[in-house]
C-alpha cells in the first residue's frame, strides 16, 4: 500500500503538470476591412519568465498581432487566451479588465499622454485600475529608470530615449505579468535603445515579467530570448 501511495504521489507532483500559458494566441486570423488578411493563422504561447523577440518586415504584421495579443483589438479567427480562458472576443469593457490586470502595453510611437506629466501617464494605468498608494509605486517606477528628477514634466519636455523608459514605467504599472512591446527601440540610438532593452530584461530577470518585443531592423541583443520571424501572416522559428 505504501509503495502504491508513494507511486500515485509520484504521479500527481504539480511540477510535473504543465503551466498554463499567461497568454496564448491559438491559430490567430486577422483579416482588415474583410479582404486584407494580415495574421494567417499565428500560434503562441507566452509563459511566465519567457522572452520572445519577433522580428518582421515593416507591415508584415507585428504590430496587428500585439495588438490582438494584448486585448486592444480582436481576432478575425481563431483564439486569444488568458490564463487558459478565452479573452480575445470579449467585450471592450471586460478585455480592457483583463488588460489592465495582466498585460503592459508599449506602444510602437509610446502614445504616452501629452498633457500629463511623466509621474502622471505612469500612474494612470493605477488609477484605471484604482490601485493603492499609486503615487509612491509610480515615483518608484520612475526613480528605477533613472526618471525621477522628470517626474513633473511633460512627454515633449523628456528626450526620445526617456519618453520611451516613461513608457516601460507605465507599461510595468500595474505588475503586469506579460509585458507587450511594439518596437519601443525603433527611433532610439544604439545607446538609448540599450537601456529601453536592459530595462525590460531587468524586468523579465528580477520580477519574473514575461516580455514580447517586435522589432524590425536592428540586430536586438538578447541572451537566452525565444526569436520568432513574423513572415507571411505566420511566425516561424528564427
Ligand atoms: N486598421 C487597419 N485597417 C486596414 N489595414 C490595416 C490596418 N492596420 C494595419 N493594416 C495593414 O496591415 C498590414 C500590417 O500592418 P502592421 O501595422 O500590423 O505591420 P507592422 O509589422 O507593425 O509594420 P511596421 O513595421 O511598419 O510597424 C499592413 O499592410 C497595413 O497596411
Ligand atoms: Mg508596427
Amino acid at each position: 500500500m505504501r509503495g502504491l501511495a508513494f507511486r500515485v504521489s509520484i504521479l500527481h507532483d504539480p511540477t510535473e503538470v504543465a503551466a498554463i500559458p499567461i497568454l496564448e494566441l491559438r491559430d490567430v486570423t486577422k483579416t482588415y476591412d474583410g479582404q486584407t488578411e494580415v495574421l494567417h493563422g499565428v500560434t503562441l504561447a507566452v509563459e511566465p519568465g519567457d522572452a520572445i523577440l519577433i522580428s518582421g518586415e515593416n507591415g508584415s504584421g507585428k504590430t496587428t498581432l500585439l495588438n490582438v495579443a494584448g486585448l486592444l483589438d480582436v481576432p478575425t479567427k481563431g483564439q486569444v487566451l488568458v490564463d487558459g480562458k478565452d479573452a480575445g472576443r470579449l467585450k471592450e469593457a471586460a478585455r480592457a479588465n483583463v488588460r489592465l490586470r495582466t498585460i503592459g502595453f508599449m506602444f510602437q510611437d509610446h502614445n504616452l499622454i501629452e498633457d500629463l506629466t511623466t509621474l502622471q501617464n505612469v500612474m494612470l494605468p493605477m488609477r484605471l485600475a484604482r490601485a493603492k498608494k499609486r503615487e509612491e509605486a509610480a515615483r518608484n517606477l520612475l526613480e528605477m529608470f533613472g526618471l525621477g528628477k522628470f517626474a513633473d514634466r511633460k512627454p515633449m519636455e523628456l528626450s526620445t530615449g526617456q519618453r520611451q523608459l516613461a513608457a516601460v514605467a507605465r507599461a510595468l504599472a500595474n505588475g503586469p505579468r506579460v509585458v507587450l512591446a511594439d518596437e519601443p527601440t525603433a527611433s532610439l540610438d544604439a545607446a538609448n535603445a540599450a537601456l529601453v532593452i536592459e530595462a525590460l530584461r531587468g524586468a523579465n530577470l528580477e520580477r519574473g515579467v514575461a516580455v514580447v518585443f517586435a522589432y524590425h531592423d536592428s540586430e536586438i541583443r538578447w541572451p537566452g530570448a525565444r526569436r520568432r520571424r513574423l513572415q507571411d501572416g505566420v511566425l516561424a522559428p528564427v
